[in-house]
């Protein structure tokens, strides 16, 4: 919360900053008695904020937890930059313009900010990186127009500069203002220049944005253009085609397109232990049978949990089958049907469980399942199963009353 707040006003204090001083230097719009009150606030934020940095860096380094792993050289150039930007110049070298232009390197922090940011808000890429951008374009549009104020000879104020700058640098130049001396075309031809490659950045990048605006949206187009493709290709008959697609549409809807298991393979052991346990806690919880279990069972579960999703109509197995795994079901129905594929022994719903019989008794399944809606599921694998059995006697008991239950009932 701290940090919030101090990172905050550092933005806000810079910017400021970025855009008064230039404006102070060509322009001298200030009085000079509110100017040097202004220098004053900003130079006491700015040693406050130098010496948090160094407190925070020095505790962190006693505790011996850095936050972020930098470079000795790194370190003394953030130092030395910090150290700079708090120098209230104005005051010290009062005849020295330019040299209060120095102020600006306090905002490599904001860049670095924005680094965090980025990569903190990956969800909105597309809307950080827009909004960095409409930032840094603003200020340079200011910088350039206090620029031109200060080289043009006919100057009148700040909005005329501001109006040549935007249509020099969006490349529509009406002519109206033209640059007369020598160094004024130089600055004219910079500016130029610089507006292509403003142009082509935004041309190179406007593509590449809108579609990035959801990378989870964007894979699932991909998906769904590559199944029609395949569809097409293979000629599957409709029935099974309307089935594929509603499948994914599900998918989709459900779980935002990604399976948890590709999207965290790549996670480190502990840290993928804690997301599992996190996306599994609550159907784990779900399931009665598991109130009241030790910690170690739940997170010993949470790691062997596979998720799957049957569709409407789908019979996960048959009867007589040899069973692999047995599940639990997190949303919808499923039934467990009789060998006559009409009796319906029970309908199972979320928190229920099934097909642990064959997994305990080594024999083929007792019943169907036949999922009646769209079935997200956690499966368990025998050997999981056994390991967790293994593990944990008290739900192995339980679970095998409960399997006595059903097969006196009369699978
Ligand atoms: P399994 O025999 O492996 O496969 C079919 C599953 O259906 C079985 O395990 C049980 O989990 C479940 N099942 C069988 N009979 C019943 C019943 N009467 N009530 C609820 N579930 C059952």
């Amino acid at each position: 919360m701290l940090t919030r707040v101090h990172n905050g006003l550092l933005i806000a204090v810079t910017t400021i900053t970025a855009i008064v001083v230039p404006v102070h230097v060509v322009l001298g719009t200030f009085s000079e008695a509110a100017y040097t009150r202004f220098d004053w606030v900003v130079t006491i934020l700015f040693i406050a904020d130098f010496l948090i940095n160094l407190r925070s860096e020095t505790a962190a380094k006693a505790r011996g937890a850095m936050p972020v792993v930098l470079t000795t050289r790194a370190r003394v150039a953030w130092f030395l930059l910090d150290l700079l930007a708090a120098i209230p110049f104005h005051l010290l070298v009062p005849g020295a313009a330019l040299l209060q232009l120095v102020r600006l390197l306090k905002l490599a922090r904001v860049g670095q900010l924005m680094e965090i940011g980025k990569r903190r808000a990956a969800e909105h890429w597309t809307a950080v990186r827009l909004w960095f951008f409409v930032y840094w374009t603003v200020l340079s549009v200011h910088w350039l127009a206090c620029g031109w104020f200060a080289l043009h000879a006919e100057r009148s104020d700040y909005i005329e500069a501001l109006y040549w700058t935007v249509q020099t640098l969006t490349t529509v130049g009406y002519g109206d203002i033209p640059p007369i001396s020598g160094p004024e075309r130089i600055y004219a031809m910079l500016v130029m220049i610089l507006g292509i490659g403003v142009y082509g950045f935004l041309i190179g990048n406007v593509a590449s944005i809108l579609n990035r605006i959801d990378p989870a949206q964007t894979h699932y187009q991909e998906n769904k253009q590559r199944l029609e493709v395949f569809m097409k290709n293979r000629n599957i008959p409709q029935r099974l085609q309307r089935r594929i697609r509603d499948f994914n549409t599900y998918v989709w809807e459900k779980r935002l397109g990604y399976d948890e298991t590709t999207v965290l393979a790549g996670l480190p052991p502990g840290l993928h232990k804690e997301v599992m346990l996190f996306l599994k806690k609550d159907v784990i919880e779900k399931v009665p049978m598991f109130h009241g279990a030790s910690m170690e069972l739940i997170s010993d579960l949470a790691l062997q949990l596979r998720p799957v999703v049957f569709t409407p109509g789908e019979y996960l197995f048959k009867a007589g089958d040899q069973g692999q795994e047995m599940y639990f079901i997190t949303r919808g129905a499923v039934d467990i049907v009789a060998r006559d594929g009409e009796t319906v022994y029970a309908t199972l719903t979320a928190g229920d469980f099934f097909g642990e019989i064959a997994l305990f008794t080594h024999k083929p399944r007792t019943a169907s399942a036949r999922s009646m809606s769209y079935c997200d599921m956690y499966a368990l694998d025998t050997p999981s199963f056994e390991r967790v059995l293994e593990r944990h006697p008290a739900f192995a008991a339980q679970m095998a009353e409960k399997t006595r239950e059903r097969q006196e009932r009369g699978s």
